[in-house]
């Protein structure tokens, strides 16, 4: 096997973001690119020469030839055997399962997440560590630094690799294992769940479920799980077929993406549960008939409810939230007695609080839900979750949410995302209202009085490492928040995220319309940030 060096010059725009690099896929596909940010994963991780990588991603365009270069690549690096998904695919979830159970040294993962895909859509890259998780801020780091003093590639001349039938290969001294992308990850589920009762109740015929897999990477998944093993009717599952460009849609799990599920749970004789995951099968959307769950609720009942789970029947250790999801959970862990973290937006900032066992259940705002038993969110786990919850219940979902507003009160929370705006307003606008903040504690506005603003900075409680600068919040004295930061996933300027929230415990308001009960803090977030003018902005381009 012939191993080129190729000479390349350093790109400066790979500096992984919330969730890896993530471009549109023509930058991906500028000559050395893909190539140049793989051989900085190589450079800076020592530890995967002689060991075994993980690799695998949802299927999007550009997936099938960034498998074969990376393959390609890691024989040339010295890497010792790559475990790849039949097909390229693996979910996020699924390929963070295999780098545990096959104790690899870490796994590239193909995604760009919830972004559109296609030839003008977009694509990513992320390296997870050995954990199973995405890499901490140390690791992007070393990545970024090498990244940008690149001089060269290593990159073996090899025929096209078969990625389409299970079983081991070589290439050169690198040994190739395709594996089937769905039997592991089955197999976890069905160790955590209840599945006869979950098949009783969805066998039974008084049941209806749908799930929209969104032409992403969870149809296969889902096919296997709900209707195989657990026996749901077929059609089931819709929008199964994963394409390369998600039928042309965003793979993203909310009402808007997932408008036919919406229109089917919020019609009349809508089904009784339905759910959506995202590209890669990390998020989750949940929904009764004519109910929507909040990702923030849904992540509170959980932990309320999860000793109804076998998985989690001996009670949680701990739970997490990233600091703009809403306090629902806090709410739960304070009755449970049990500790509550607030960590910067990201999933890898769960990371070592899993590994510590401080925490069982962990989850973020963003349609984000997971527990120790892999180190990302999960979507399909979160929908198993909730149909064994309907199942040891005995109640819909709509009636679990009403129990738990009544138990704990109603956090009603609102993001507002203001997209593609000028990157030098953003920070602009951020940086004025950062200057501010100083000014604000004490302040009165209408019945909301601040009591403290700062931009927050967190400490890891597990290895001691800070990040700072991870969103800007007001906090008013009766527990309602704002909370502003920017997008760290957007491929287009900026994006402006502000997340609203407060806390309604009588029992005769906890109805209400969101965007209503929460209008007052949104008049007071357009006030001291000056959106309109600021971004240019008269109203959010995605209210959720
Ligand atoms: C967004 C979400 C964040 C999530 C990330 C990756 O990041 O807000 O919760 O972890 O996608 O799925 P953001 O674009 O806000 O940086
Ligand atoms: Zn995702």
């Amino acid at each position: 096997m012939e191993i080129s060096v190729v000479s390349t010059r350093p790109f400066t725009d790979q500096k992984p973001g919330t969730s890896g690099v993530r471009k549109q896929v023509s930058r991906f596909r500028k000559t050395h690119y893909l190539e140049n940010f793989v051989q900085s994963i190589f450079d800076s991780q020592k530890a995967l020469a002689g060991a075994e990588l993980i690799l695998g991603g949802d299927g999007r365009f550009f997936n099938r030839e960034a498998v074969q270069i990376i393959l390609r690549m890691a024989a040339a690096n010295g890497t010792r055997k790559v475990t790849v998904g039949r097909g390229g695919i693996l979910s996020t979830p699924a390929a963070s399962h295999l780098i545990r159970t096959r104790h690899a040294a870490g796994g590239i993962v193909l995604s760009a997440s919830h972004n559109p895909g296609g030839p003008t859509g977009d694509f990513g890259i992320k390296f997870n560590v050995a954990n199973g998780g995405p890499a901490p801020e140390s690791v992007t780091a070393a990545i970024h630094a090498a990244s940008l003093k690149m001089t060269h590639y290593r990159i073996a001349g090899a025929p096209h690799i078969d990625i389409d039938h299970v079983g081991h290969q070589t290439l050169g001294e690198m040994e190739v294992e395709v594996v089937d992308p769905v039997t592991d990850y089955a197999d976890l589920m069905e160790s955590l769940f209840d599945f006869p009762a979950m098949r009783a109740l969805v066998r039974s015929g008084g049941f209806g479920m749908r799930f929209d897999a969104m032409h992403a990477v969870t149809g296969p998944y889902a096919i296997e799980i709900l209707e195989e093993r657990l026996g749901a009717a077929p059609g089931t599952v819709m929008r199964k077929e994963p394409l390369a460009d998600f039928g042309g849609r965003h793979p993203d799990p909310n009402l808007s993406h997932a408008r036919e599920l919406g229109e089917l749970m919020f019609g009349r004789d809508a089904p009784d549960f339905g759910a959506a995951s995202d590209g890669d099968g990390d998020r989750n959307m949940i929904l009764g008939r004519g109910f929507f769950v909040s990702p923030s609720d849904s992540l509170a009942v959980m932990a309320a409810n999860a000793h109804l789970i076998p998985a989690y029947r001996d009670g949680l250790k701990g739970v997490a939230r990233s600091m703009p999801t809403s306090q629902a959970i806090d709410a739960v862990a304070e009755a449970m007695g049990i500790p509550c973290y607030e960590t910067p937006t990201g999933w890898k900032f769960f990371g070592n609080l899993l590994d510590d066992g401080r925490i069982t259940l962990c989850g973020e705002e963003s349609f984000g839900t997971s527990s120790d038993h892999v180190r990302e969110k999960d979507g399909l786990w979160a929908v198993l979750f909730w149909l064994n919850l309907i199942a040891a219940r005995g109640q819909p979902v709509t009636e679990i949410v009403r129990d738990h507003w009544q138990r704990f009160g109603r956090h009603y929370y609102t993001r507002h995302d203001y997209e593609e705006i000028d990157s030098g307003r953003a920070e602009t606008l951020m940086d004025r209202l950062r200057a501010a903040l100083p000014s604000l504690p004490g302040r009165q506005f209408g019945s909301l009085q601040v009591r403290a603003a700062d931009d927050f900075s967190y400490t890891d409680p597990v290895d001691g490492s800070i990040s700072s600068g991870q969103g800007l919040r007001i906090l008013f004295e009766d527990g309602a928040r704002i909370v502003f930061r920017l997008s760290g996933t957007g491929t287009q300027g900026a994006t402006l995220r502000v997340y609203l929230e407060r806390h309604e415990t009588r029992p005769d308001q906890l109805d209400e319309d969101t965007q209503a009960a929460l209008a007052p803090l949104i008049e007071l977030a357009e006030e001291v940030a000056d959106i309109r003018n600021q971004a240019g902005k008269e109203a959010p381009d995605v209210i959720t």
